[in-house]
């Protein structure tokens, strides 16, 4: 097995940087979309740091061993791939994040963001937002039972956000390596734009990293982030849905050597995408996962927006001569993007 590594400064309130300063880019977790085969065609093209796995859930009466299996340590490598768990017993999601750290995992994060009313009814995910000593003892629990690093991902509060400054602090506290902030509470879901002005003052309060996350869709919004709020690295989940080449033009604007996007990139990308999707899923299933990922495409591109519904309405037998239908539409806008 090749072993996936972060490698981390030894300096605690550092992340890596690539050689010509770009800060740490990771691809964000997304459960239901960013599923195995979407990771894999994001790998395919690359410029991404480490991905993190959508949430492996941790309930009550969990049988840990057989809810770690989903996890595959070396899926992306040598792209490290993070593991997120969650859920409130401190007890069996320290057992978790064992169990994970023995499959290779090269990190725990602890999710307390999934707003899913199936997973705050039970405590976990932004719940623990409700209360930050909680918070702190779920984390503190998880950072004790492993060597790896953990980290914690969370929104910015549950209904609003007058717990806010003590969460991050509370999380800090629990000896987290760092913090990735979505800075929308859980009530807000993905309505409102997300308050970058939140992730500037948590990283005026912090002495660990922060990686900032929310609504970065273009490179600009990427490096507008990092120059307003000074986070330490970044996150991005839709906007790669929409652009699966934004890491690698994010890191062009620290080398200044232009990123030359090539349409075999993104023809191997869903190529990966389709070979990836599992074997057992029927045909219709892989039909439409494929329809997911161009409805999220076709939405970030106004000049592919008018014909969005057109592909989403389409009916056709396999993912391949679905592909087929669409990628004539896809080439008209990329001729124009890339200036053809
Ligand atoms: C479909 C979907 C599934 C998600 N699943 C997870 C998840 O499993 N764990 C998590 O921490 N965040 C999850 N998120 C939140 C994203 O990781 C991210 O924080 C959010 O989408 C904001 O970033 P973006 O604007 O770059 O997409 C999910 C988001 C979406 C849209």
């Amino acid at each position: 097995m090749i072993k996936s590594i972060v490698v981390y400064p030894i300096c605690m309130t550092l992340l890596p940087q690539d050689k010509n300063g770009c800060p740490y880019l990771q691809l964000a977790p997304m459960e239901g979309v960013g599923d195995r085969s979407f990771r894999k065609a994001m790998a395919s093209i690359g410029g991404f740091d480490e991905a993190v796995r959508d949430f492996l859930r941790v309930p009550a009466n969990a049988h840990i061993k057989s809810l770690a299996k989903v996890y595959v340590a070396d899926e992306l490598a040598p792209i490290p791939l993070a593991a997120q768990i969650m859920g409130s017993d401190p007890d069996l999601m320290a057992e978790m994040a064992q169990e994970l750290a023995q499959k290779g995992a090269p990190r725990i994060d602890v999710n307390c963001g999934c707003p899913s009313n199936t997973v705050t009814g039970r405590g976990a995910g932004s719940s623990l937002l409700k209360d930050p000593k909680i918070l702190h003892e779920v984390a503190e629990a998880v950072v004790r039972a492993v060597t790896i690093p953990v980290t914690i991902k969370m929104r910015s509060g549950y209904e609003d956000i007058s717990l806010f400054e003590e969460n991050i602090l509370a999380a800090q506290e629990s000896g987290v390596r760092y913090i990735t902030l979505h800075p929308r509470t859980k009530v807000d879901g993905y309505g409102p734009p997300a308050r970058w002005d939140l992730i500037a003052r948590a990283k005026s309060l912090l002495r660990i990293p922060l990686v900032g996350n929310g609504d970065i869709l273009t490179v600009n919004d990427a490096m507008t982030m990092l120059r307003t709020t000074g986070c330490d690295g970044l996150m991005i989940g839709r906007g790669s849905i929409i652009n699966p080449f934004i890491f690698y033009q994010i890191r062009a604007c620290y080398s200044q050597v232009p990123y030359e996007l090539k349409w075999g990139n993104l023809l191997g990308f869903f190529d990966a995408f389709i070979a990836e999707t599992p074997e057992d899923f029927s045909t219709k299933l892989r039909v439409n996962k494929l329809k997911q990922l161009l409805g999220f495409i076709f939405k970030g591109n106004a000049q592919l927006m008018e014909k969005r519904q057109l592909v989403l309405s389409a009916s056709h037998k396999d993912p391949q001569t679905f592909l087929e239908f669409v990628l004539p539409l896809l080439k008209e806008s990329w001729n124009s993007q890339v200036g053809v």
